[in-house]
């Protein structure tokens, strides 16, 4: 765990709130009505929360013995989800957890209006560029299977592999773009790089249904360069928010299958990753020769020059575009204020070192020696099986 950096003598609250976090570790195996104690003490303890009555401590407590579940209110919704960001071990971005807004669509009852409620969550959170940190939840699984959003993200293009294996736009897409036009999708005549893809939505029971986006409600992004006039000409671009819609939130022992959750881009996460991976867009190679440093020899770093230069072309964009991105520095600096904010409340500070440390320049980070508890905390968002599997 990372060291507190405050030091605080522990009052009160700090030890409340210590005895509290033993009884959320995820790992712990735990009956539905001491999760939801659990996380009712975790909302007591929260200063600035709403609290919790005793009232309604036994209100849960009835619910799940008379019906093996129990329905969280609008503020324990709110609360939960803005836990479940802040316990994320993953995200760099925690700092602005108390930021989170709630969308509530637990009554959302078909296909339909669930794409409905995703297509607002994105136009929403987009924001015409002052990117909004939200999360649209929809009902909870109480049978064996729940909602499912089959998309990794909201918005992502698609992945067209052809006979031959090569792929045409996103390589992690290629197994979802199969399954929409297995699902009688119909892309666009010209198939590009940067196609959008559908929404694929499926219900508890029944069949997954396939919803075209709405093309003014994604937000793109061109990539320029603030100093190579050619950059242009490589016809890159990305959208504007990150809005993850594969992964599980739970809260207090309830399952939302179906939670998409967005905050804004890190630029690396594009300059680095998306358009730089072998295995994703793999532009390095092209980006070099244009610059005209690539060689054979990997000892010029021509790989490292053109990844630096796409990171730049990335900030510059999405800065002159306004739409908002924070560049790696900046975010290792706010995730240190984080911890210190956690440390200071008297809460563990959890993360994995692997995933919060920025994929260029890692040293350079403030976060590179530190160290992480890995610890996942309830509530959080999980990784589950892919929708079709
Ligand atoms: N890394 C993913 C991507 O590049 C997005 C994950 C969420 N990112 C975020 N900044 N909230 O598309």
């Amino acid at each position: 765990m990372a060291e507190c950096p405050v030091t605080s003598v522990p009052n009160a609250d700090v030890s409340a709130s210590s005895q509290v976090y033993k009884r959320l570790d995820s790992a712990r195996v735990m009956p539905l009505e001491e999760r939801a104690a659990a996380f009712l003490d975790l909302l007591a303890a929260e200063e600035g929360g709403p609290g919790v009555s005793a009232e309604r401590r036994r209100e849960v407590a009835a619910d799940i013995a008379a019906r093996g579940h129990y329905e969280h209110t609008e503020e324990e919704l709110l609360w939960g989800c803005r836990f479940a960001w802040r316990h994320t071990t993953r995200c760099i971005g925690r700092y602005f957890w108390k930021q989170l807004e709630v969308r509530d669509a637990r009554n959302a009852a078909s296909p339909a209006e669930v794409a409905e409620h995703c297509v607002r969550h994105v136009r929403d959170s987009t924001n015409g560029g002052a990117v909004r940190s939200m999360v649209t939840v929809f009902a909870p699984r109480v049978g064996p299977r729940g909602w499912r959003i089959w998309n990794h993200q909201l918005v992502r293009y698609a992945g067209y592999r052809s006979e031959d294996g090569e792929v045409l736009g996103d390589p992690a897409e290629a197994e979802l773009t199969a399954q929409c036009l297995r699902l009688g999708w119909s892309p666009p005549a010209a198939r590009s790089r940067f196609d959008p893809l559908p929404l694929v939505i499926s219900p508890p029971e029944g069949i997954p249904e396939v919803f075209e986006m709405p093309g003014d409600a994604i937000l793109e992004v061109e990539l320029t360069h603030p100093e190579y006039d050619w950059f242009h000409s490589l016809g890159l671009r990305w959208y504007a928010v990150p809005i993850v819609s594969n992964m599980l939130l739970e809260i207090g022992g309830i399952q939302y299958p179906a939670a998409p959750f967005n905050g804004w881009y890190m630029g690396t996460e594009i300059g680095a990753r998306n358009l730089a991976d072998m295995g994703r867009y793999d532009m390095l190679p092209e980006i070099a020769a244009k610059m005209g440093v690539w060689e054979r020899r990997e000892a010029s770093l021509w790989r490292d020059r053109a990844l630096v230069e796409l990171n730049r072309a990335v900030l510059h964009s999405y800065q002159i575009a306004g739409v908002r991105i924070v560049d790696h520095h900046t975010a290792s600096r706010l995730h240190v204020r984080f911890e210190e904010e956690e440390c200071a409340a008297g809460r563990p500070v959890t993360g994995r070192w692997d995933w919060l440390v920025p994929p260029v320049s890692g040293a350079a980070s403030p976060l590179w020696n530190r160290s992480y508890d890995p610890t996942e905390y309830s509530p959080n968002f999980f990784v589950q099986t892919q929708a079709w599997r």
